[in-house]
C-alpha cells in the first residue's frame, strides 16, 4: 500500500507539469559526475537492459533518433528483420533495413535483440502464397534461419527465433509451418539457429503470456520439455502488449519466475500499454502504475534480463494503427515529453 500511494503522489505532480504543458523536471538521481542518469543507467546498474523498439523511417526522426541513443541501451529492429524484409523472394536475402538499424545501434553502442525468423504475420507473398510438401518448406526454413542468423552473427545478442506460436488456448498457432510440418519445427528452428550461431540467445516470444494463464502454462510445458530434450533454448519473450481495459497481468512476478526456475532468461520484449482515446488524468496515472508494475515484476526476478518498449513514444507507435480508438501507450508523448509513466519506471528502477 506504501508503494502505491507514494507513487500516487509523484503522478499527481508530474501530471500538473505535463497538463500545464511542460515537460516533467529531470529527475534528481545523478551518478558522481552530477550527470542525470538513463532509464538504461538505472536498469545497467541492476544488471539489465532498457531498450525501445525501432522501426527504419523513425531513424530519419533526427530528435527521436537521438533520444533514444542516449537514454537506452538496447534496441529491437520493429519491422527490418522480418521475413518479408529479409527473403523478399526465395533464395534472394536482403539485410538492407536490419543493417541500418545495427549501424544505427552500433554508433550509439546499443545492444540489438533480432526479431523474429519465424512467424505467422508479415511473410513474404511468394512463401504464404506457395504450395509446398513439407520437404520443401523444410529446407525453406531451415535456409531461412541459417542465413539470417549467421549474417547477423556478433551483431544481434539474442532471437526472437519463433513468434506467437501459440493460441490463447494453449494449443498451436495453425501456422504454415505447424500445418505442414507438424509441432516438430519450433525444435528444428531452434536447432538451426544454434548451428548458425552457437553464441546468439534463442528465445520463443509471445504476447498475453505475461500472467499465468492457459496461454503462458502452454509456454511452461513446452520449454520444459524442449530442456529434457536438450533443444537449444534460452529465453521466453513476453511481448507485454498490455491494455488498461483487460486489467494487468495475473501473477506476473510469479510467471516470470517460474520460467526463471526452469533455467531460461526472461525478457519483457514488446512493452506498451494502450487506453482508449482521450488520454485523461486517471489513465495516465493507471498507466505509470502498470509501468511501474512491470518493472517491478521484472527486477524481482534475477533471470529477467530487461525491458523493451515497442517504439517510446507516442510519436512512433504501433497502437493507433492496429487498435481502433486506442493510443497513449508508451511512456513519452507526441513531442517527447515524459509523461507520468516515465517517472514511474524510474522510481520502480531506483527503489
Ligand atoms: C508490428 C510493427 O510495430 C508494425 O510496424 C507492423 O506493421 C506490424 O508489426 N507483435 C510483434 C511485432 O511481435 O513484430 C509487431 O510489430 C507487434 C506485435
Amino acid at each position: 500500500m506504501r508503494t502505491t500511494h507514494i507513487r500516487s503522489a509523484a503522478f499527481a505532480t508530474a501530471t500538473v507539469l505535463l497538463l500545464g504543458g511542460l515537460a516533467s523536471a529531470p529527475a534528481a538521481t545523478a551518478d558522481s559526475g552530477g550527470k542525470t542518469q538513463t532509464l538504461h543507467d538505472l536498469a545497467r546498474d541492476q544488471g539489465r537492459y532498457f531498450g525501445s523498439a525501432v522501426d527504419n523511417p523513425e531513424l530519419a526522426d533526427t530528435p527521436y533518433a537521438d533520444l533514444l541513443g542516449s537514454e537506452f541501451g538496447q534496441t529491437t529492429p520493429g519491422n527490418g528483420m522480418k521475413w518479408y524484409a529479409t527473403e523478399p523472394q526465395r533464395g534472394v536475402f536482403d539485410f538492407t533495413a536490419g543493417d541500418e538499424i545495427v549501424r544505427y545501434a552500433q554508433s550509439k553502442g546499443l545492444k540489438v535483440r533480432g526479431h523474429t525468423l519465424l512467424w505467422h504475420s508479415q511473410l513474404p507473398d511468394w512463401l504464404n502464397n506457395g504450395t509446398w510438401s513439407a520437404d520443401e518448406l523444410r529446407s525453406i526454413l531451415r535456409n531461412h534461419i541459417t542465413k539470417v542468423v549467421k549474417h547477423y552473427r556478433g551483431k544481434v545478442f539474442a532471437w526472437d527465433v519463433a513468434n506467437e506460436i501459440m493460441n490463447e488456448d494453449g494449443t498451436y498457432r495453425e501456422n504454415i509451418f505447424y500445418k505442414t510440418l507438424g509441432p516438430g519445427y519450433i525444435a528444428d528452428a531452434l536447432r538451426w539457429a544454434r548451428a548458425a550461431d552457437p553464441k546468439v540467445k534463442l528465445y520463443l516470444n509471445d504476447y498475453n503470456v505475461e500472467g499465468t494463464g492457459a496461454k503462458s502454462d502452454a509456454y511452461y510445458a513446452l520449454i520444459k520439455q524442449l530442456k529434457a530434450d536438450r533443444v537449444p533454448i534460452d529465453g521466453f519473450g513476453m511481448q507485454a502488449h498490455l491494455a488498461l481495459q483487460y486489467g494487468f497481468p495475473y501473477q506476473m512476478r510469479q510467471n516470470i519466475q517460474r520460467f526463471a526456475d526452469l533455467r531460461v532468461d526472461v525478457a519483457i520484449t514488446e512493452l506498451d500499454i494502450r487506453m482508449f482515446l482521450p488520454a485523461d488524468e486517471a489513465k495516465l496515472a493507471q498507466q505509470a502504475d502498470w509501468y511501474g508494475q512491470v518493472t517491478d515484476a521484472c527486477l524481482a526476478v534475477k533471470r529477467c534480463v530487461g525491458i523493451t518498449l515497442w517504439g517510446y513514444s507516442d510519436r512512433h507507435s504501433w497502437i493507433p494503427g492496429f487498435f481502433e480508438g486506442e493510443g497513449a501507450a508508451l511512456p513519452w508523448d507526441e513531442n517527447l515529453r515524459r509523461k507520468p509513466a516515465y517517472d514511474a519506471i524510474r522510481k520502480a528502477l531506483t527503489d
